[in-house]
């Protein structure tokens, strides 16, 4: 494949080392500093985009992918507000996006085995609910991409919660969640259960950047010749 890699900080990086590995070109490198200088021109020879940048950029370089007919993969996290305005595009124009909020084979296995037991809770009443999620000083969203995802899985299997909230205004019907920044922690996640008389808790921590990066490529060679939206249950099949 042909890529285009938008956004190349710590996950461009990674990815252009496996992608490389993997045979793959890397044939356009878009950040902050060239990003207002890209032409039609620049995307003649790419085959996919894969996008890791920041939260304000994400959408404005999806549409730009979308303009010209770019299959994209998209792993920027913290800007979800306009998200079904490219779903649309995706139906409408046939256009080709895979969005996932972690990459990691792991953690989606995680979000699996996130959503049994939340299931088993539902008749639970005793168990209250909360998310911790620990990452790197430099990362700007919080709670994270994976923390919301894991409250969503919770929130749509136990019929007392309703949403999620950042610890401090946490109430009954809603999940608590946790945020903690410290040093160059990867991604860290646990989910915890507490009744008066025990704790289940769930855990999974990230070693590097590496397993996000090969979800990614993984996702761009099941993509580059599909139309439409895809997801990590498309890929993984679970
Ligand atoms: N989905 C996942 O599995 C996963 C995993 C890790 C990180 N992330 C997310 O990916 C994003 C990037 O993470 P990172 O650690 O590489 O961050 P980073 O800060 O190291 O890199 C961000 C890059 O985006 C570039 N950028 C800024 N504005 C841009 C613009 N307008 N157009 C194009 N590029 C622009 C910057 O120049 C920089 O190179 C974050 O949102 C992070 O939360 C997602």
């Amino acid at each position: 494949m042909r890529i285009a890699i938008i956004g190349y900080g710590k996950m461009g990086h990674e990815i252009e080392k496996l992608a490389l590995e993997r045979n793959h070109q890397i044939v356009l490198r878009i950040d902050e500093n060239n990003v207002k200088s890209i032409t039609k021109q620049d995307f003649e020879n790419v085959d996919l985009a894969i996008e890791f940048s920041k939260p304000e950029s994400a959408f404005f370089n999806i549409n730009m992918c979308f303009d010209n007919h770019i299959p994209v993969v998209s792993g920027t996290t913290g800007w979800l507000d306009n998200f079904d305005k490219l779903i649309e595009r995706c139906t409408n124009e046939k256009q080709t996006f895979f969005y996932a909020s972690n990459y990691s084979i792991g953690v989606n296995m995680f979000f699996k085995i996130n959503t049994q037991l939340a299931n088993m809770m539902n008749q639970h009443q005793d168990y209250e609910v909360s998310i911790e999620e620990t990452h790197h000083i430099q990362k700007i969203d919080a709670p994270s991409g994976t923390a919301i995802s894991l409250a969503n899985g919770i929130i749509e299997n136990i019929d007392r919660k309703i949403k999620w909230e950042k610890e401090a205004e946490s109430s009954k019907d809603s999940v608590s969640v946790y945020s903690f920044r410290e040093g160059s922690v990867p991604g860290n996640h646990k989910v915890i259960y507490e009744s008066p008389f025990d704790k289940i808790m769930i855990e999974h921590d990230a070693k590097s950047r590496k397993g996000f990066a090969l979800g990614a490529i993984l996702a761009a060679e099941f993509i580059v010749h599909k139309k439409g939206f895809y997801t990590m249950n498309d890929l993984l099949k679970f």
